[in-house]
């Protein structure tokens, strides 16, 4: 068998790496197409050396535009790639632009798709993310969910069980084969207590009036506690246009985006998070560390219902009672998500190689 895994942007690589390490166990022929959604050596190089990822056999080179521009090129680029290949089977992760244009290439073509982290959803169709999860879903032959409200999810919409597959979280596969490294690191400078945080969601960062309150807000929050801040590059522009730079100081720490093994370590130490990603609502119920999450929705509940994480909505209140509850030791207690273990690529690989999959 021969698969082509397509990753793209930041997220898409700690996801890809384990499915990677699990069919190269298997001696399956596996090509790796990179399609330079994201190119900044912090977003992307640092993170494939950390993850002790493959070089990328091919670069689509793709890098930033509007969505229409972006997947238009991702499409374009990587057809005539997936027609040389040709492979068995093409495996795209979660939501990004890169993950969709993928998979309607192949689907016009009739290569099969496999979809890692199928079946999230948060009904909040102005997400471009819930977009190209939808679609990326109703076109993929094997759908890899990482949780049971996925599944859910999918039946719901129509989508045929015997293609559903539950598997657990290949993102926490990750994050549990390079805890251990994550712990030697130094977060030199970096206080005992400390709030972590990061948002590039444009939700959050494209409105500047709403961005201007929530760096202002952590400004405040940084004279009870030191807030440390990777900044995405959209989100540093965007501080940029608002001249807000000179909001940071040794408490307030605007920083470049971490890599993979340092913002690990800086996640489980924190006191708590502040965030919008989607990775880190289950990297900090997996590590049981407090997480209010900037948004009204999460495709991600499981980390709401039995996780560490709380949905403040964008409300500096809520935030801020969010905070207070936290640090009055009123922390929400979470409890571990089934099958997010560190095995669910060996599942995607064992049902992979199994031909009774291929047939159901
Ligand atoms: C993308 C994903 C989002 C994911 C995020 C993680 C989509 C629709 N969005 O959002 O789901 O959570 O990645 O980071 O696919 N830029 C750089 N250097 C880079 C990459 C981007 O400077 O290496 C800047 C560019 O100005 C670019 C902007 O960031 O225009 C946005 O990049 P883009 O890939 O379009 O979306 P993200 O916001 O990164």
């Amino acid at each position: 068998m021969h698969v082509l895994h397509v990753v793209g942007a930041r997220p898409n690589f700690m996801k890809a790496a384990p499915v990677l390490r699990a069919l190269g166990r298997t001696g399956t022929r596996q090509t790796l197409v990179h399609t330079g959604q994201h190119y900044d050596t912090n977003m992307s190089e640092v993170f494939f050396r950390q993850l002790e990822m493959p070089e990328p056999d091919i670069n689509l080179e793709v890098g930033s535009g509007s969505h229409a521009q972006q997947t238009a090129q991702l499409m374009a680029r990587f057809e005539p790639v997936v027609l040389e290949q040709a492979p068995d089977l093409v495996l795209v992760y979660g939501d990004v632009n890169s993950t969709v244009a993928a998979a309607l290439v192949c689907s016009k073509l009739q290569f099969p798709v496999g979809h890692v982290e199928a079946g999230l959803r948060s009904r909040d169709r102005t997400m471009p993310e819930e977009i190209n999860r939808l679609l990326t879903d109703q076109i993929s032959q094997f759908l890899f969910t990482p949780s049971c409200d996925a599944d859910e999810n999918l039946r719901q919409e129509g989508i045929a069980t015997a293609r559903v597959h539950l598997v657990g979280n290949v993102m926490i596969d990750t994050l549990v084969r390079l805890l251990p490294q994550a712990e030697e690191q130094h977060n030199d400078g970096v206080p005992e207590r400390y709030a972590l945080v990061t948002l590039h969601r444009p939700s959050n960062v494209d409105d500047l009036h709403w961005l201007r309150e929530m760096l202002l807000a952590l400004s405040d929050l940084s004279h009870d506690l030191t807030v440390v801040f990777p900044v995405h590059p959209r989100t540093q522009q965007r501080i940029a246009d608002l001249g807000l730079q000179a909001l940071a100081n040794g408490r307030l720490r605007l920083l470049a985006p971490r890599p993979y093994l340092e913002f690990l370590a800086l996640q489980r130490r924190a006191t708590l998070v502040i965030t919008d990603s989607g990775g880190i609502q289950e990297e900090t119920t997996f590590l049981g560390v407090p997480c209010l999450t900037v948004r009204e929705n999460t495709e991600r509940p499981v980390t709401v219902t039995m996780g560490t994480n709380l949905l403040v909505g964008r409300d500096i209140a809520r935030m801020q009672s969010g905070v207070r509850r936290i640090l009055a030791g009123k922390a929400k207690q979470g409890s571990a998500v089934p099958l997010w273990d560190g095995n669910a690529a060996d599942r995607i690989a064992d049902i992979l190689l199994s031909p009774h999959s291929w047939f159901s």
